[in-house]
């Protein structure tokens, strides 16, 4: 993963493909995972509007992007309230939660991790991230979604593809199709699915 890419695509602001003024789908999302809120990632959070309305919710959140540019620009837009979010400049497939969270989020950040060594990396991640009981919510580009996004390309996924990438200890309990209409007005097709962390036995 390139964070130059990443800071360069960030220079676009509001004009970037994946912008939605409002995380609906994720949000709702969240809703049916029942969670008393706790501590909460936006992995791959970028600029998304989604940190502020968890912290608004009463959810202790961390952001992590690779992208300083799309961490600095999202705390420019929180203005006084950026300082009650954890702001952490990494790469999902080497960083490493120190305590266990209650919810992952993800939208659009999976999908582009393109080999097994790579996914294998996030599933390791998102085991230890999360704790048994708590919740990942995913949205990636659905399997008749777009091949490519930001110049590169993507791996679609159906909610069962999305759970074996996953790998064991997490369970399928709802997901959702939805359709993103970018800045230029294109249609790009998307899954959501929430995923329970099996309690350990
Ligand atoms: C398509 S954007 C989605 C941003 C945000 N989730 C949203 O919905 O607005 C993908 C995001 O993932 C970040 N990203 C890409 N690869 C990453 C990696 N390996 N680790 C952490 N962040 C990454 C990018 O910088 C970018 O912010």
């Amino acid at each position: 993963m390139d964070r130059a890419h990443w800071n360069a695509a960030y220079c676009a602001g509001d004009r970037v493909s994946w912008f939605e003024a409002a995380p609906e789908a994720s949000l709702r999302m969240i809703a049916r995972a029942g969670l008393v809120p706790g501590r909460a990632i936006d992995v791959g959070g970028g600029t998304s509007a989604l940190a502020g309305r968890l912290r608004g919710m009463g959810w202790e959140v961390t952001v992590l992007d690779i992208s300083t540019t799309a961490l600095d620009l999202a705390q420019e837009r929180l203005g006084a309230g950026a300082s009650q979010i954890a702001w952490v400049a990494g790469d999902i497939t080497r960083w490493r939660a120190a305590v266990p969270f209650d919810l992952w989020h993800d939208r659009a950040v999976f999908h582009f991790l393109t080999t097994p060594e790579d996914r294998l990396a996030y599933a390791n991640g998102l085991r230890a991230g999360l704790r048994p009981g708590g919740a990942a919510v995913i949205a990636t580009f659905a399997e008749d979604g777009p091949e490519r996004c930001s110049g590169l390309p993507v791996r679609r996924y159906a909610p069962e593809d999305l759970l074996s990438a996953l790998g064991a200890g997490l369970r399928l309990e709802a997901s959702e199709r939805f359709v993103h209409v970018t800045p230029g007005g294109g249609e790009q097709r998307f899954q959501i699915s929430l995923l329970r962390r099996e309690k350990e036995q």
